[in-house]
């Protein structure tokens, strides 16, 4: 998508339509300075648009620059935020889309208690963000049955610096968000470990190298976990590890670890209808991680980030991995597996295990779509998030109070360990029991990670959007992706 500005709407040229910006209780007048407006723009007294948050209203003036004018709704102006402005915007980009409209004007609203830059980033955000769909495998007909995404924004009223400095940034990081979805919404056929390791490879510049262990690697550094969950399936595994040095001078070496199943049937542990359908999106920690390295390069920040990720299908048949069979992990803990279904903590103990004992972190983050009881818990907006460590707990909060990716943090309850105790091996791989699953995931993941800052972020929900909501659209969300950057940037 192309973004441009132009002083005043005065000069404006063409466009599909002008989306003209109010807030509530102040709709007489548009939320801009323009003398250049048709004057009935001014005087919208009828209650038939009221201004609400991500309300809009098409008009369809004679004789303007644009076929259509689109009235949009912000709220009230003293409790804006940056996520509403996300919302509001992103509302008139689908809408746009509806109609076909490739080309389209944006007047700016005026000032507000919101810094200037953050003001318009969130615009920009909310404008990229939801121009997005996955839609290849339509036919040509239905793809464009009126639906069109935009192609061009011009802003009109911004300081042009300002624009170009935040556009490019913004639009790097949604690259990032697209190419995390794109991984989470096509087929798992396409989607495989090799795929996810193709990805990786290309990720390799000046500044990234990029390790790729095959199943013979994977065997040789006995990542027994990894390799039990691999068993039933016809795809090798993949382990893949990016490194990105920003700042080589530096020691600070935050990790980020990706789970990456590419299919989960649940395994012997078979899913039911109602719960196997969405799982090839069970490899999203693995794609935001991909999609976060590809980002961080793009931006050049200034720090030294690894993204790890372990990628298999969990699937069923004669050689699947057995309910009750034990196997030995990287950290040489014995696993006995009870559930062949909780399968992504078992590949990502041994990924961290090995980062742990191999990569020096100073931080490690990962992010997995571990269980479907962090949807009964907070739904599917909202991740949950565990940590070991305080400090890094509230960057993290931080990180997602700015970027709108919502994050609640659930406690690693050191209690309930007591029911991942295994007769007859050193831990096992579920409680068994549905209560507090988040927390068991987590707990079990803790046992790897020794004493190093880490985070786990559960995104069982906030990974794949069964409605399209707010700046999402179909299906994956991309999450995670803009969270990392925003704790990165916070970190450099
Ligand atoms: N990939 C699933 C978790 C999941 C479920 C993510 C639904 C998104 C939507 C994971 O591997 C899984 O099956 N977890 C089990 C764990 C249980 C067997 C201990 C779960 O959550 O039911
Ligand atoms: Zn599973
Ligand atoms: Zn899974």
């Amino acid at each position: 998508m192309r973004i441009s500005h132009v002083k005043n709407a005065s000069v404006r040229e063409k466009a599909d339509c002008l989306v003209i910006p109010y807030w509530k209780d102040e709709k007489t007048i548009p939320a801009i300075e323009q003398k250049e407006l048709p004057l009935f723009l001014k005087e919208i007294a009828l209650d038939d648009f009221k201004g609400e948050s991500e309300e809009s209203m098409w008009i369809y003036p004679a004789g303007e620059k644009e076929k259509r004018f689109l009235l949009l709704g912000l709220g009230k102006r003293n409790n804006t935020s940056l996520e509403n402005l996300r919302r509001c915007f992103s509302a008139a980009i689908k809408k746009a889309q509806e109609v076909g409209g490739k080309r389209v004007n944006i007047l700016l609203p005026v000032k507000h208690k919101i810094k200037d830059n953050l003001f318009l980033r969130s615009i920009l955000e909310g404008v990229f963000l939801a121009n997005y769909a996955f839609n290849r495998w339509k036919c040509e007909s239905l793809k464009k049955r009126s639906f069109s995404l935009v192609e061009e924004v011009v802003f009109i009223g911004a300081d042009r610096k300002l624009l170009q400095k935040e556009s490019s940034e913004i639009s790097a990081i949604a690259d990032g968000v697209y190419l995390a979805r794109d991984l989470v919404n096509e087929n798992a056929d396409i989607v495989t470990p090799q795929k996810l390791a193709e990805v990786a490879k290309s990720l390799q510049n000046r500044k990234i190298k990029v390790d790729i262990f095959d199943k013979r690697s994977i065997e040789k550094e006995g990542m027994g976990l990894l390799l039990a969950v691999n068993k039933g399936s016809n795809k090798d595994p993949v382990f893949a590890i990016a490194s990105y040095k920003g700042k080589p001078s530096s020691k600070e070496h935050i990790v980020l670890v990706g789970k990456g199943i590419t299919f989960d049937s649940g395994g012997l542990n078979l899913k039911p209808t109602g719960g196997i359908e969405t799982m090839k999106s069970d490899m999203a920690g693995a794609a935001s991680v991909l999609a976060t390295i590809q980002v961080i390069s793009k931006l050049n920040l200034k720090i030294n980030v690894t993204g790890v990720i372990a990628a298999t299908e969990n699937s069923i048949g004669p050689n699947s991995y057995k309910p009750g069979d034990v196997f030995k992990s990287y950290s040489d803990k014995t696993v006995e597996v009870v559930n062949t279904d909780a399968e992504g903590r078992l590949i990502l103990a041994d990924a961290l295990a090995y980062v742990v004992d191999k990569l020096t972190p100073t931080l490690i983050i990962d992010i997995a779509t571990l269980t479907g009881g962090v949807i009964i818990a907070l739904g599917e907006e909202v991740a949950g998030f565990l940590a070991n460590d305080e400090k890094l707990a509230d960057r993290l909060q931080k990180a997602s109070d700015a970027t709108g990716e919502s994050i609640w943090r659930l406690p690693l309850y050191s209690r309930y360990k007591e029911m991942l105790k295994s007769d007859i091996a050193d831990l096992k791989n579920s409680g068994g029991k549905r209560s507090a699953s988040a927390i068991m995931g987590a707990l079990f993941l803790q046992e790897f990670v020794n004493d190093i800052p880490w985070a786990h972020i559960d995104i069982g929900g906030a990974s794949f959007f069964s409605i399209p909501t707010g700046y999402y659209t179909t299906h994956a969300t991309g999450f995670g992706v803009r969270l990392f950057i925003e704790l990165l940037k916070a970190h450099e």
